[in-house]
């Protein structure tokens, strides 16, 4: 008698810009350093890659503290984009990533000029190892008097553009959310040449301290993410899927299996992880393996079926 061939259980891969991810589940950028930092907590051969934090032309201190403050459900933070800057990041953290097999190394890329983007991606190009770009569009805009590219469709298609001609590997463009017509610009970054859009950035907002009627982030503002704004995030990953043929990339207080599916069930082909990992640094793993179950307990063979599979 032949016993029958154990079953490896759901298929978990997904394809988003031409790149196969092992697991729909990718960390995020800002929350999982460069990788490097994680190794020896995550299994990072389990998870479907990670986000680096933002890299731009010149290394930056960030903001000064209070930087981080916890909210109802969240997170505000205003960082201020603190990195190491492009070249050290090649030079430094890029070779102890090469042994890595199958896990999707993204570099999340920004600057305050579209030239400044432009010579990032230039750096990036020749650097191994790296799979695709995510090109952080929610930066201030210095030259054009400190708009964000992200909220002005104009600027946002010249953006994407000029780093698509630029850029020798798939192009994912991250859209603010502080915006009336995510759909819109999400089919704007669509046109202007991205392979795939990720969303949501974080919300800006404000919070106060009632006994000394300061600002509790010393930047005043900051950007909210965590639990608080999944519903809001779930909504616009909906609104751009249905606007945009490119794969969308979902995100925004994902903390259980559950959350993943349902951004996946609204239209996601894949999903980011950030506030999670503050919590619970193994946050990203767990909720890929919880996927893994998740697709098996609900008879679900291959975790792709499930893209934009909510009877809306
Ligand atoms: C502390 C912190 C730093 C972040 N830094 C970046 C960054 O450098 N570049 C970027 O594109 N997004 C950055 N983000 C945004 C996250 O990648 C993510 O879009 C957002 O937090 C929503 O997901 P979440 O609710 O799972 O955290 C940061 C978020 C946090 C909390």
């Amino acid at each position: 008698m032949t016993t029958p061939p154990r079953s490896k259980g759901p298929d978990t891969r997904v394809t988003v810009a031409g790149v196969e991810f092992r697991s729909p589940v990718i960390a995020a950028s800002g929350t999982f350093g460069y990788g490097v930092e994680f190794e020896d907590v995550v299994s990072l051969d389990r998870i479907g890659g990670f986000v680096t934090k933002g890299l731009s032309r010149e290394p930056m201190v960030g903001n000064p503290a209070p930087r981080i403050i916890e909210t109802a459900a969240g997170m505000i933070n205003a960082i201020g984009l603190q990195n190491m800057g492009v070249r050290a990041f090649i030079a430094e953290k890029l070779p102890k990533l090469q042994g890595l097999t199958g896990t999707v190394i993204i570099a999340n890329v920004f600057g305050f000029t579209i030239g400044d983007c432009l010579e990032v991606i230039q750096a990036l190009n020749d650097a191994p190892g790296i799979a695709m770009y995510e090109l952080n569009a929610s930066c201030p805009n210095t030259s054009h008097g400190g708009m964000v590219f992200g909220t002005d469709p104009p600027q946002l298609w010249e953006l994407v553009a000029r780093c698509k001609a630029a850029a020798r590997r798939p192009l994912m463009v991250k859209l603010s959310p502080n915006v009336t017509d995510i759909g819109l610009m999400g089919r704007v970054a669509e046109d202007g040449g991205a392979d795939a859009v990720s969303l949501v950035n974080t919300f800006v907002s404000l919070a106060i301290d009632v006994e000394t009627r300061r600002p509790r982030i010393a930047n005043i503002t900051g950007g909210l993410s965590g639990p608080a704004i999944k519903p809001i995030a779930v909504r616009m990953v909906h609104e751009v899927s249905k606007a945009v043929k490119i794969s969308v990339v979902g995100m925004g207080g994902i903390l259980r299996a559950e959350d993943a599916v349902e951004f996946m069930m609204a239209g996601a082909t894949a999903v980011q992880v950030g506030t999670a990992s503050y919590a619970d640094p193994r946050a990203v793993e767990n909720i890929a393996n919880g996927l893994k179950r998740w697709c098996a307990a609900h008879d679900v063979a291959a975790v792709s079926s499930l893209i934009g599979s909510a009877m809306l």
